[in-house]
């Protein structure tokens, strides 16, 4: 086994965990409510090329990513509305399966290039043939217009390296803007979304239960 293998090996762990436990968090708030916080949530281990490249461009040592780089565990939640990520915040810090060690709001204090979501960084503590492993991973909670935002950057950030054309600069932004008020526009109408949303929950159990008879 070589040394990548050996040393992603607990992260992927991790990823393969998270995934069913923020899901299950998921199926948790469903049964309880027609409107679940989580929409739906993602996860991967960060490719080998994006971590010599990030640890390059960061002057990270390759002895101390572990401690320096959060996200070589990345796991994404995504909600319908802003509230929710608050919500979802809450019940994460509460666990006992992993500790919340860092946490960073980019919905109150959006990054420059329009970026918005909250990231929590955790230690997490993963158990191997050799014992215990804490590793880091980071979560980002966010809504489906803030992903869908940072999604499109973030590809466009791949193909010009990081340099924008002004006017693609300034075209981002503005879509941001208009992700941001889509967000405050959804959350008045939440009201309206949650009560039909139940309303079609009532409507599909009345309906199994009907096919049942
Ligand atoms: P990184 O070196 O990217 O980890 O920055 P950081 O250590 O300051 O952490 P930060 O919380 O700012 O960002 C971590 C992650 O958030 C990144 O790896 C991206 O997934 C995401 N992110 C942060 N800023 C942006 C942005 O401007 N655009 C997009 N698309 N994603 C971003
Ligand atoms: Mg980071």
């Amino acid at each position: 086994m070589n040394h990548w293998d050996q040393f992603l090996g607990p992260y992927k762990q991790a990823v393969d965990e998270l995934k069913i436990k923020l899901k299950s968090m998921r199926a948790e708030f469903e049964l309880l409510d027609a409107h679940s916080p989580i929409e739906f949530v993602t996860g991967r281990v960060k490719p080998i090329a994006s971590i010599l490249d990030k640890a390059n461009h960061k002057n990270i040592r390759l002895e101390e990513i572990e401690t320096e780089m959060q996200d070589i565990a990345g796991m994404r939640i995504m909600c319908q509305f802003v509230d929710d990520i608050h919500v979802v915040v809450d019940r994460l810090r509460v666990r006992n399966d992993f500790r919340v060690i860092e946490e960073r709001d980019y919905i109150s204090h959006k990054k420059h290039s329009g970026y918005r979501s909250y990231h929590v960084v955790i230690e997490y503590p993963v158990q191997t043939i050799h014992g215990e492993k804490k590793i880091l991973a980071e979560i980002q909670i966010r809504t489906l217009a803030m992903n869908f935002w940072a999604t499109i950057e973030h590809s466009l950030n791949y193909k010009y390296r990081g340099q924008f054309p002004e006017e693609i600069r300034v075209r981002l932004q503005r879509a941001a803007e208009a992700a941001f008020r889509l967000d405050e526009e959804m959350s008045l109408i939440r009201e309206e979304i949650t009560e039909a949303q139940a309303f079609f929950t009532q409507k599909k159990e009345k309906h199994k239960k009907t096919n049942r008879k």
